[in-house]
Formats: C-alpha cells, structure tokens, sequence
C-alpha cells in the first residue's frame, strides 16, 4: 500500500508524499532532510481529526507503538505512539534518524550520552514537548533517549517518521546502573495491520543478517 492509497486519511497521505519528496531532493544531507520532514510533521500534527481510532488505543501497562505506514521500499516507517498515563519508555536508542511530532497531551524527553565504558549518562535537562511540537533524533544528532508521558492522568500520543522499518531494526536498550546495551526490537502494537504491509514492501533484513 502506497502512500496515494485512499484508505489513508489525506494528512498522513500528504506527509507520506512529502516524505517521499524530502528523501528525493535531501539526499546526502541529513539536517536538510530533518528539516524538510519536520515541516511535513508540524503540517501533519496541525490537526487532530485524523489519526485511526484503532491508533491510538492505550494499553493499562506499556506504551504503544503501531504502525500508521511502511514505505513500499522501507526507506522510512510512520507510527503512533500512545503513552497510557505515566508510562515510559527504558533509554534506548534508534539507529536512523527521526522526526517526533505531539499530537495529543505531551512528553518529557530527557538525552544520554554514552560514557567511554558504554553507560548511558544523563546529557541535559529533561525537555517536555507539547501539542504541535517537533523534535528530531540521529545518530549524528544524539540517539539515546527516554521518553514519558508527561502526564499521570491522561494518554497522550506523538507521531514518528523513522529513517527504516522502525519496528523491525534491532537497536538497543539501556540500563543506566550498568554499562552495556541489551538488543531491543520493538515491533509494531498492530502487528497483523504491520505484516501486511510488510508483505508488499521490499525484502528486509533477514534475522541471521
Ligand atoms: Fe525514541
């Protein structure tokens, strides 16, 4: 399913095209790249009238991540992620860039450094971002993080472009009591909805890559 698929509400079908049209004129630019593609999510984000209400369905215990669109050739993956009241994520990091955009309520970032023995060490004061804002991760920009809802008493929900098939890249979570990474793969909530795109795009990895 392409992004022109009419299944797809029209702002996420207009920021898949422009998506597509940044990785097309941003080549080998990164920052240009992140620019272009956080100006598609601010337009993205403007209005609350079109998220999938099945994407956008809170767990009681862990934080959601399902897949809104898989780009054909697995260039770039966008999802919603449903914070349930408190919920958070461990320290973790990325591999590819991406571009965060606050749809409803709001979520306290706070960056980690990696020390010379691999622990993953607090890199500045937490930062809440609210309704209509957009922050970027890369492994050229800062790639360790930890992200909360920043609210206790209600969800909120954000929208994420990622440079891959965000679901299926083995990353790494943190412990930052101890140095090392422990492989992480996040997967996708709706995940019959994410094989079956995954069934039209491209080969990706194999697992024993
Ligand atoms: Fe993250």
């Amino acid at each position: 399913m392409d992004g022109d698929d009419e299944r797809y509400p029209g702002p996420l079908r207009a920021c898949i095209r422009d998506v597509g049209a940044a990785l097309a004129h941003c080549a080998g630019s990164e920052p240009a790249l992140l620019a272009a593609v956080g100006d598609a999510m601010r337009r993205l984000i403007a209005r609350d009238d079109w998220l999938p209400a099945a994407c956008a369905q809170p767990h009681p215990q862990y934080y959601r991540q399902y897949l809104l669109h898989l780009d054909p050739a697995r260039r770039f993956s966008v999802v919603s992620f449903v914070w349930g009241p408190g919920q958070a994520t461990p320290v973790h990091d990325h591999l590819v860039w991406g571009v965060i955009g606050v749809l409803r309520g709001a979520e306290t970032v706070e960056d980690f450094a990696l020390d010379a023995s691999g622990r993953a060490v607090p890199a500045g004061a937490p930062v809440t971002l609210g309704v209509g804002d957009v922050a970027c991760v890369s492994p050229a920009l800062g790639d360790v993080h930890r992200v909360r809802n920043a609210f206790d008493d209600r969800v909120s929900v954000s929208i994420h472009v990622y440079g891959g098939d965000i679901g299926t890249i083995r990353r790494a979570v943190y412990d930052t009591g101890a140095p090392g990474r422990k492989p992480f793969v996040s997967g996708y909530a709706n995940a019959s909805a994410a094989q079956a795109q995954a069934s039209t795009a491209a080969p990706g990895p194999r697992a024993d890559d």
